[in-house]
């Protein structure tokens, strides 16, 4: 047979279907070849994949083979992200063309634009309920504009993530509309039920996600006759995944963002994609074989696009979101570290990190496979006590009392606290307390300068930045909260606005303070020290290479209660990063760090020697060093 005189995109799709078919037929059968409708269903597939490829800018089929060659791209130390409103951010995408610099000044190379797909009209979950995944948000501007702001990223090195809401549409959206009228194919498209009878059976085992404003997990539409599943708001439909349809769908739609020049697809609210009678309907094995098969897609017709999960559960729910077992390495490419936002909170408000490393040591394997983690401090959401009962036993405290205890301080109520937030969704029956607030506000800031306390101030920096540093040395891509490389304080406007006034967790999604951002530079106030501070780790981060994600970490028992510490173990050297979680002087016995490999004695993060007096290294209050 003659060989063909050059490569062509056929021999290309050809080439990565055989790569990725073993990862997403078998999950496909298992999930659906039982339907009768399987085998149209494969041949729908197939062209779906093939119509996306053929639809794919040359650009980003460039950025395919650009990635193929690099499969590592977002697990690198230059990898650093910042989350945004567009609107709170920078009024429309337009607007954010304007906005550039500011990113780059700061050191992004990835960035999440918020909910940005067209929502229903009204409260619509801070844009999580979408009524058209084709286009955008009209108070935005247009899918035009939206491509000429991830060209103009894409040309500065800055990757683009986006929501996609699978787990749910807004009823306004065509489908849920269709199935109102009844029509039984869009039906189908969701989970419906004539009569309360297995609404109720499910119930029994459903948590509820808002107790306080949308309790129950079921809606009763008697226009339609019909009780519909809807895990989160009235105006959110759970979408039925059972149903292969909705696979094609969401396939279509993916490789129709992928196509306009996304390129990490942030999944969300994943864990509740599939139901099983009897279960809290959350990570169900069946999840994560749609999940694997979904990351197969985009393999196949647009692989410069990860997948990043939502999943905010406890560590052993979680992992399995990076693949773990048969999935290892075929799922999501990053997830959030929840455990680790939760504990740095834990530690920093009883000044002792040894919770904060016995679940990091006990739940978490050195390194992941084809996956990272998204490391964070504060995001859009409230912070949810993710702590087990065995994991708080472990440390011999209660686990009820001690998420009691944390929600109290960082609601700001507990004395002698230095936080200053707001509840979300205090569920009575569990006694569940949920917190909003900015990362500022709880680390201090907001009190401390409410109470014209210019140490405490200070000593909120330092928290900003110790929080920073960590997420930044880790391991995985540091994402930035808007506002929080500002020190921005809470919001309280909030509560003037009608749709917004029942979900605290707008406390901590203010508009920029572009005001506050001129004076960034400067050494003076709280604004400046966290943004020069911040950007100097995000700086020093990529000049780490310790700091590649693919690098094992390991959780480092130093013997001080206060400290955090783990090792990166680098081909090129171990680093060693410590974190002191308390407002107190701490001394460690230079002979730990050189027990760990660390040999120079140098300080990634400073750029400066670390000196040892009598055989310790004294760390300040809330100390953060690398140490290589
Ligand atoms: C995710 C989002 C959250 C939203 C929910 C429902 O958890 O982060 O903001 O309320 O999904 O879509």
């Amino acid at each position: 047979m003659a060989k063909a005189a050059s490569i062509t995109d056929e021999d290309l799709f050809a080439m990565r279907l055989a790569r990725s078919a073993g990862d997403l037929w078998p999950m496909l059968e298992a999930l659906y070849g039982g339907h009768p409708g399987y085998d149209g269903f494969r041949d729908s597939l197939l062209a779906t994949l093939r119509k996306g490829w053929a639809a794919r800018p040359i650009d980003l089929k460039r950025l395919d083979l650009l990635r193929d060659l690099e499969p590592d791209w977002f697990q690198r130390p230059e990898m650093a992200g910042y989350v945004f409103y567009i609107d709170r951010f920078a009024g429309t995408l337009k607007g954010v063309l304007d906005k550039l610099d500011y990113l780059e000044d700061l050191g992004i190379t990835y960035v999440h634009l918020m909910p940005c797909l067209k929502p229903r009209p009204g409260d619509s979950d801070g844009g999580y309920s979408v009524m058209d995944y084709r286009a955008i948000n009209p108070e935005y501007g247009t899918m035009a504009d939206f491509e000429e702001v991830t060209a103009a990223l894409r040309a500065r090195g800055i990757s683009v993530c986006i929501d996609l809401v699978l787990n749910h549409t807004a009823k306004e959206h065509a489908w849920a509309q269709a199935a109102a009228r009844g029509d039984a194919t869009y039906q189908d498209y969701y989970l419906m039920f004539d009569d309360p009878a297995m609404p109720r059976q499910y119930e029994r085992s459903l948590v509820e996600v808002f107790p306080d404003n949308a309790p129950g997990n079921f809606t009763e539409y008697p226009h339609f006759g019909k009780w519909v599943w809807t895990t989160f708001n009235e105006h959110q439909w759970d979408l039925n995944w059972a149903n292969p349809a909705v696979f094609v769908e969401i396939v279509e739609i993916m490789l129709y963002l992928a196509n306009r020049g996304v390129d990490v697809l942030r999944l969300d609210a994943v864990a509740f994609m599939w139901k099983r009678l009897g279960t809290r309907c959350q990570s169900e094995p069946e999840v994560h074989m749609l999940l694997q098969a979904l990351r197969a897609c985009c393999r196949i017709a647009c692989p410069a696009v990860i997948h990043l999960e939502e999943a905010i559960v406890a560590p052993a729910e979680m992992l399995p979101y990076v693949g773990r077992g048969k999935h290892d390495g075929k799922e999501g490419n990053l997830a959030y570290h929840n455990s680790l936002m939760v504990q740095f909170w834990g530690a920093l408000a009883t000044r002792d990190a040894r919770m904060m490393s016995h679940v990091l040591r006990t739940h978490f394997p050195d390194r992941l496979t084809n996956a990272t983690y998204a490391t964070y401090i504060r995001c859009h959401d409230d912070i949810g006590w993710a702590i087990t009962d065995e994991d708080a036993a472990a440390l011999h405290v209660s686990g009820p009392a001690h998420r009691a205890y944390l929600s109290n301080f960082y609601e700001g109520t507990f004395p002698g606290t230095f936080a200053r937030g707001a509840l979300f969704q205090a569920n009575e029956a569990t006694g569940d307390k949920r917190i909003s607030g900015s990362f500022a506000a709880l680390a201090g800031l907001e009190k401390a300068q409410s109470d014209g306390d210019s140490d405490g101030a200070d000593l909120a920096v330092q928290r900003i930045l110790l929080g920073h540093a960590l997420i930044a040395g880790f391991g995985g891509i540091p994402l930035i909260y808007m506002g929080d490389e500002l020190a921005m304080l809470n919001d309280h406007g909030y509560l003037n606005v009608p749709e917004h006034a029942h979900d605290s967790r707008w406390i901590h999604r203010p508009r920029m303070d572009w005001h506050l951002a001129k004076f960034r530079h400067s050494d003076d106030g709280a604004a400046g020290q966290v943004f020069r501070g911040v950007k100097e780790i995000l700086h020093r981060r990529r000049l780490t290479p310790a700091l590649h994600a693919a690098h094992p970490v390991r959780i480092v028992d130093t013997g001080l209660s206060g400290l955090f510490a783990f090792v990166r173990q680098a081909p090129t050297g171990a680093m060693l990063g410590l974190f002191n979680m308390t407002e107190h002087w701490q001394n460690l016995p230079v002979t730990v760090a050189r027990a760990q490999g660390v040999t120079l004695m140098q300080d990634a993060l400073s750029d400066r020697p670390v000196f040892a007096h009598h055989g310790q290294i004294a760390l300040p209050p809330y100390a953060r060093v690398w140490l290589t």
